[in-house]
Formats: structure tokens, sequence, C-alpha cells
């Protein structure tokens, strides 16, 4: 169970993302409800609760020793240069992650394989500025897809840390033209709709569906917030972050065979996780991915393509076998 402790202000101001709940309790024994784990933190919104530091908790939800022990592998992934070794470490890392979050393990939370991924891999500083007093919401799902989604692009058998790094960091910033134009509540509404029921004639005006028409149409290379990417083919993902295999996405309506692993891979990751109002918790890691590559899950059939799950399982039966 998490213990509730007074929140160390000193840590607090390093924080980047929320590791677990932070209350403040009002005189009268009411608890405000500050942040959620995973959020992007405010600082500030927060500072006006700063000098009453004895009337502020946090709930930790995260385990720092886990997270140093995944980061540890990532780290040595990253500085690999030689095509084998870099295959040797993403295995070792999988292997990592399969003892985790693909067994029944005794203690399996999201947020710390996200803070993983997190902490080694991300680059969209000038993102997390822009979504900061707007939209932390984004980002929390933003931090467990791309996690999400970097462990199954490794299944898939990409071993170059740097691909799997700029895909993890294009994940945030699918919507990055949608973030820097207008700021509708409707449109994430309308997302989170298409998201859970399949697309919909959503009521939105005609300035927002110009907005999310354009958001997956030509790219601008030069908008600064690709400036960390190297593989500038990868932004090409971004178009197609919409379509859905059984061709009913837009803009294009691809099917599964019209689109790269890759491809499925991003769609997969980017409708799994709620667009407003995803939440970690203590045991959402537990088999998580033995859970969600489950073909046979009706929920999941529009965006969980038949080659990622399959080889993706084999991969994770295959730790299995040799455990
Ligand atoms: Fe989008």
């Amino acid at each position: 169970m998490a213990v509730c402790e007074n929140l160390n202000i000193d840590d607090f101001k390093t924080w980047v993302i929320c590791p677990g709940d932070i209350f403040y309790q009002t005189k009268a024994g009411k608890n405000i409800h500050l942040h959620a784990p995973g959020d992007l933190i405010n600082h500030s919104f927060f500072s006006k609760y700063l000098p009453y530091k004895d009337q502020l908790y946090i709930e930790m939800l995260v385990d720092r020793s886990l997270i140093a022990e995944g980061k540890a592998y990532l780290e040595d992934w990253i500085k690999k240069e030689n095509i084998l070794e870099q295959r040797r470490a993403a295995l070792e890392f999988l292997n990592w992650v399969h003892s985790k979050y693909w067994k029944n393990a005794e203690k399996a939370c999201l947020l710390d394989l996200s803070m993983v991924f997190f902490e080694s891999f991300f680059k969209s500083h000038s993102l997390q500025e822009l979504l900061k007093d707007t939209n932390i919401e984004y980002f929390k799902r933003s931090l467990a897809a791309s996690a999400i989604g970097s462990v199954l692009s490794i299944c898939l058998g990409y071993f170059n840390p740097t691909v799997v790094m700029d895909f993890y960091n294009i994940v945030y910033l699918l919507d990055v033209k949608i973030h820097e134009s207008f700021s509708s509540f409707k449109i994430w509404e309308s997302f989170e709709s298409d998201r859970i029921n399949g697309p919909l004639n959503y009521d939105l005006s005609e300035k927002e569906k110009k907005i999310i028409a354009d958001h997956v149409g030509e790219i601008d290379f030069n908008n600064d917030h690709f400036d960390n990417i190297k593989n500038l083919q990868l932004l090409n993902l971004l178009n197609k972050h919409h379509e859905t295999i059984n061709g009913k996405g837009f803009p294009f309506a691809l099917t599964e065979n019209e689109l790269s692993d890759l491809e499925c891979v991003l769609i997969f990751s980017n409708n799994l996780i709620s667009i407003v109002n995803h939440s970690f918790n203590e045991n959402d890691g537990r088999e998580f991915f033995k859970n969600i590559l489950n073909y046979n899950d009706r929920d999941l059939g529009r965006t969980l393509g038949r080659r990622i799950s399959k080889i993706s399982v084999n991969v994770f039966k295959n730790f299995d076998e040799v455990a």
C-alpha cells in the first residue's frame, strides 16, 4: 500500500512529473487534491501552496529503485553502436519488461515504466513548455502511450536506440499542430469519442473540423518541436496517426496491409490510452502486455494489428520459455 507522507519541498521543486497524489489539507481538515500521479507539474500554479508545506501531503506511487533498474538497461542500450550489441541490449531490456509487465509480478505500476522511458528518452521540451499550463492530461496520456509504443516497437525488431527514441518523442508530438493553433476541449472530446466508439459525426464547428483535418496534412519540417528528431522520415508517421486498421480512419482510410509495422504500433498505442482522463494506479502494469495484446479482445479490434499482436506475443512467450 502507498504511504502518505509530508511533501518534501526541495524534492518537489526538482520534479517534472508528479510521482504520486499530492494533497493540501486545510485547517478544517479538508483534503484538496492538487496533482495526480503522472501529471506534468504546473510549478507556477503550485507556488502559492509552497508556504504551507506542513499542510502538503503526498501518497507516493512510483518505485524509484524499479525505475533505476529499467533506466540502467535503456542507458546501456543507448551507448551501443554495433548492431549486434544493440540487439542484445534491447532484448535484455525486453526481458526486464517481461519480468515486470508481462508476468503477474508482485509490483507492476505503469507509471514506473513510463518514467523509465521519460527519464532516458524524453526530448520534447518545447511541447512540455507549451502544455504545462493548458493540457497536462494530454501530456500524461503521451507519457504512457509513448512508453508502450516504444516497448512494442522493440518487440517488432527496432533495435536501433535512436530510431526508438525518435519514435518515443513523436508520440508526444502527434497533435502539436492542434496545441499550437487552438485550444478547444471539444476537439479532445471528439478524439476520445472516436477512440472509444469509432468515427462518429461529433458536433464540431467548421473551424474545429479544419484544425483536425490540417493536423494530419503536410508536415512543416521547420517546426521547432521537431528539432530533436534525428530520423526525419519518421515524421511521416504524423500523417497516419488517425488511421485505424479497418479502413475507417482518416485521412487515407488505410487498412492493416497498407500500414507499416511502426504505423500499426503508433495507431494502437495512440488509441489505447484515454486522451482526457487517464489515471495511473498501483497495479495497472500487472500482466499489462499480455492483456493488451489479446487479439480476441473486440474492443481492440479496430486498432490492434494482427501482425503486431502475433510478433509481440511470440517475443514475450520466448522469454517465458527461457525463464
Ligand atoms: Fe491527432
